[in-house]
């Protein structure tokens, strides 16, 4: 078999066969294959897209290129969670304890990854001395005793998505639906759960802008998952103004922890339901959305999701008594205040730029060596659809760096724009697509 002919014939159209996708997969991973040729075939791809029937081989093939998670010690059903993110996603804090209180094993492994904030991995660091790396043993063993465990990326899971993603980063191929589809879903394949609950996140904070978009891709992934034997729903979601009030690290770990004690935001407490309700029904815990519901909602109102909070965060070194009093969660010390400029209700909020004001702030990193600060942040008050008057707080900046106040506060004030009209509150649940359904 050679390269060059596996990119004429997908430059002519053609349907690439299980044993051309699987030895390009296989050769580049390998280095044999260069660069060169991988790109053109990706620009093939890019212009004469792949079939369904492709785009799971691509997955699946990407998904044996390297380790493969298996997770058959751990009792029950594992359900995973995915989100494609965006400003202000904390869910995972929220939502993990919440579900593995209604008895879902939560088996994670996460990586630290680039954005305007850190990774679930560094969140929970804000907890002192959190570790997430624990051994395999200690990972099962926690999953099983106290039904949840997250793990730092030690595994090489799906190498070929990362030769590929760095490769169309620079080839101006990331945005094509089969690749994004596969290139997501290869990790998830590999991380063994039996279940997948996708959050697809649409709006000016997200990788996709547009509902169609995020719905195609969400129908694209839900559609390997199924094929690939995984039980699956998608979860399409709002992510045109940060999710929650709270922007950072630690002070995301705090509103993850009102939200576990049923005092969280409204937007950011019904997508922890709505998810955490697929999850219970995929993890065979409820037999209804109303059900689960109802068992997430006890769970809370018990108390026994933030203890599972403090479970988990003291079987992995953490302080866990930061969870009863979250004030031990570090804040930074410079603490701005910004006030409306105007009377009038918020029109709309550019959220990629709130999320650059946290990273403006040293609450994220560019590149893989970049410290975080922690401790910074923002927290908004104020979100579109809420009616202002001159002079009332918006939100407040936490910075470390007293310096960088008056900056982040201008870039602020900039995202926000006003109306004199009333304007209407942003749905955040746009659709949910159930694998059974497809
Ligand atoms: N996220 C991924 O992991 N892969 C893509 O291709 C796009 C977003």
């Amino acid at each position: 078999m050679r390269m060059y002919d596996i990119i004429m014939k997908k430059r002519n159209g053609f349907e690439l066969s299980e044993e051309e996708i699987r030895f390009f997969i296989e050769g580049y991973t390998k280095g044999e294959i260069p660069d060169y040729q991988v790109s053109s075939l990706m620009m093939a791809i890019y212009f004469r897209k792949m079939t369904a029937k492709e785009t799971l081989i691509l997955t699946q093939a990407m998904a044996d290129s390297g380790d493969k998670l298996d997770l058959s010690a751990i009792h029950g059903i594992k359900v995973d969670k995915h989100s494609t993110g965006g400003v202000g996603d904390k869910t995972s804090l929220a939502l993990t304890p919440m579900v593995a209180a209604c008895g879902v094993p939560v088996a994670k492994m996460s990586g630290r990854g680039l954005g305007h904030t850190g990774g679930t991995i560094d969140k929970l660091e804000s907890f002192p001395g959190f570790s997430t790396g624990i051994s395999n043993d200690t990972f099962i063993k926690n999953v099983n005793s106290i039904g949840i465990a997250i793990m730092g990326q030690t595994a090489d899971l799906a190498p070929a998505d990362k030769k590929l993603y760095a490769l169309r980063d620079v080839t101006a191929t990331v945005d094509n639906m089969s690749l994004i589809a596969s290139s997501i879903m290869s990790k998830k394949l590999a991380a063994g759960a039996d279940a997948i609950v996708l959050d697809v996140k649409t709006g000016s904070g997200a990788f996709m802008k547009t509902e169609e978009d995020s719905f195609a891709l969400a129908k694209e992934m839900v559609t390997i998952g199924k094929n690939a034997g995984r039980n699956m729903s998608a979860v399409i979601s709002n992510m045109d103004q940060p999710l929650g009030n709270a922007v950072g690290n630690a002070i995301e770990v705090r509103e993850a922890i009102d939200t576990l004690n049923g005092k969280g935001p409204e937007d950011f407490t019904e997508l922890c339901f709505t998810l955490g309700s697929r999850m219970l029904m995929l993890g065979g815990k409820a037999g209804s959305e109303k059900e689960a519901r109802e068992r997430l909602h006890e769970a809370v109102d018990t108390g026994r999701a933030l203890d599972k909070l403090a479970q988990f965060v003291k079987a992995q070194g953490g302080d866990e008594r930061a969870v009863y009093e979250p004030d031990r969660l570090e804040l930074a010390k410079y603490r701005t205040e910004i006030t409306a400029p105007v009377d009038g209700f918020i029109k709309h909020i550019d959220c990629d730029e709130i999320g650059i004001c946290s990273l403006m702030l040293g609450g994220g990193r560019e590149t893989k060596e970049s410290e975080i600060d922690l401790s910074v942040g923002l927290l908004l008050d104020r979100k579109v659809g809420d009616k202002v008057n001159k002079g009332d707080r918006i939100a407040v900046v936490y910075s470390s760096d007293e310096s960088k106040t008056g900056p982040v506060s201008e870039r602020f004030l900039n995202a926000y724009h006003f109306s004199d009209e009333p304007v209407e509150k942003q749905t955040l649940i746009k659709g949910i697509i159930d694998g059974h359904d497809l």
